[in-house]
């Protein structure tokens, strides 16, 4: 049950982040959604009307989070979906994608959390979700080192912060998809249409990826009472990918 909740989502304007935007409207839940990119703002002012929030802001610009936080009503719950995949294999590294990646995949929701603890802007009970990756939670592919390190980050960021936060009953998790089909596999994947086929094929559960609603009906599973006593913990959905 996530009616009448007040949830920010980070990364609202695209892919997980958008989906579950939209899942937390039809199940009643006040939105304040973040992204950069202004026509999906705008299409998502359209469709949550008064349940929504749109902010435009761009979560690398950390001197502002004061600002953004004190704008925003008191939050019971998070779900930090923004982030950015960038292949950066070894012999190849590039020092500028490599911040890039941690800037918004790693530090943005450590400081983001970190200012809304601050500012007392979680209520008792709130609950936190980090969108994570079986990257960095469960298997290696090369040239993922910088990305899968960010992602890594955010299950022991999960720990940690469940610990520290505990004492107000606030909850922290982190979901971790394995491939899901969004605009960032789009962006990310220049294979043939065959060699996807094959990727998915390895996918024991429907050999398909993940639909980007099978992953916010886990995120909204860990912002609801029904999962009042799980935090610190990492919840992986991937059809069995990571298993065998
Ligand atoms: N898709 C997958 O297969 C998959 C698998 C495992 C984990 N994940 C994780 O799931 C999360 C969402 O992935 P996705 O597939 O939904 O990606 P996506 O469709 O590319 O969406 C990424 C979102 O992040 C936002 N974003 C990126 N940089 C930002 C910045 N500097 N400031 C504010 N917002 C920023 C984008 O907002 P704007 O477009 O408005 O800038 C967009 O809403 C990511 O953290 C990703 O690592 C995805």
């Amino acid at each position: 049950m996530v009616d009448g909740k007040h949830i920010m989502v980070t990364g609202a304007t695209s892919g997980i982040g958008y989906a579950v935007t939209k899942d937390l409207l039809a199940h009643g839940a006040h939105v304040t959604a973040v992204g950069r990119n202004e026509q999906r703002l705008d299409e998502l002012r359209q469709l949550g009307g008064n349940a929504l929030q749109a902010v435009a802001f761009d979560l690398t610009d950390f001197e502002r989070y004061e600002n953004l936080v004190s704008s925003i009503a008191p939050l019971d719950g998070l779900v930090h979906s923004a982030g950015i995949v960038e292949n950066n294999p070894l012999r190849y590294f590039s020092m500028e994608k490599y911040q890039r990646t941690v800037a918004i995949n790693q530090t943005a929701p450590l400081a983001l959390i970190s200012e809304l603890a601050r500012s007392g802007k979680l209520n008792t009970h709130a609950s936190l979700v980090l969108v994570s990756s079986i990257l960095g939670t469960s298997i290696g592919m090369k040239g993922t080192a910088a990305y899968a390190g960010t992602k890594a980050a955010l299950a022991a960021f999960a720990k940690v912060m469940s610990l520290e936060l505990a004492h107000r009953c606030i909850r922290v998790n982190c979901v971790s998809p394995g491939m899901v089909e969004t605009e960032l596999v789009e962006n990310a994947r220049q294979l043939s249409s065959q060699a996807i086929q094959a990727d998915k094929d390895r996918y024991p559960l429907g050999k398909r990826y993940a639909k980007p609603m099978e992953i916010s009906s886990t995120v909204r599973f860990l912002l609801s009472i029904e999962s009042s006593f799980i935090t610190g913990q990492n919840i992986i959905v991937d059809g069995g990918f990571s298993v065998q």
